[in-house]
């Protein structure tokens, strides 16, 4: 039977998948992410990938139940604040109401979240810097492992002021070259160079040939 859970957040950003942030009795927080019918190679490919990472980095949420027939993975709840909210209290405009860009789509058109990061990527700042190197030191282990995280994007990096946690693992796959798929977005979003560690970053704004997700 499953234990009694009562949702305290939900995320409904993604079109494959409803995640909510769920409490148990005993306090404990969990992520509970429930695939839409259509997405079963998605969440096969997801608890696989976040099993097999996670036991080999810290960096990486546990998997805690997966049940496919319910369609649901219960994986642990990483405390701190994703990048984009980070980047937006840190260099957004005052007075943004953080709770608005919870379920969001228009990632890189909203002119108050381009504008943000364009400030974060120019910013030699201590904290900007700190967590440009957080970032890069996370991909640098998941890319040691020879796997691609495919969905680079400050939704699915969260920080505790220490470490940068990486998320959402449905585009992750093995890989030969995983900086070449990762780092497109890894420069569009943070300014992040391969290669690079601890170097010149990207200065311009907008770099060109930038990747989404
Ligand atoms: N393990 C986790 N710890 C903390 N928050 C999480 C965790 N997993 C997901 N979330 C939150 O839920 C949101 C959506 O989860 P995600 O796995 O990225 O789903 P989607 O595939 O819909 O993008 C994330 O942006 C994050 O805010
Ligand atoms: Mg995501």
């Amino acid at each position: 039977m499953l234990p009694k859970r009562d949702s305290i957040r939900t995320w409904t950003n993604g079109e494959k998948a409803e995640v909510h942030l769920v409490e148990l009795p005993s306090k404990e927080q969990q992520i509970l992410k429930v695939y839409k019918p259509g997405f079963t190679g998605v969440m096969f490919r997801e608890y696989l990938a976040t099993s097999y990472l996670s036991r080999r980095l810290s960096i990486v949420p546990k998997v805690i139940r997966f049940s496919p027939r319910r369609r649901e993975l219960v994986m642990s709840y990483i405390p701190g604040q994703r990048v984009l909210e980070w980047v937006l209290q840190h260099f957004g405009e005052p007075n943004l109401k953080l709770e608005e860009f919870l379920n969001f789509e228009a990632m890189d058109t909203d002119p108050r979240i381009v504008e943000a990061f364009i400030r974060f990527r120019q910013s030699a700042s201590k904290d900007a810097s700190r967590l440009k190197e957080a970032i890069e030191l996370s991909y640098a282990r998941l890319h040691g492992l020879g796997w691609q995280h495919g969905t680079c994007d400050p939704r699915n990096v969260i920080y505790d002021g220490q470490q940068v946690y990486i998320i959402d693992f449905d585009h992750a796959r093995p890989s030969f070259t995983p900086t070449k798929y990762d780092y497109p977005s890894l420069t569009y979003w943070f300014g992040l160079l391969p290669g690079d560690r601890r170097g010149g970053r990207v200065s311009i704004a907008n770099p060109i040939g930038c990747g989404r997700n």
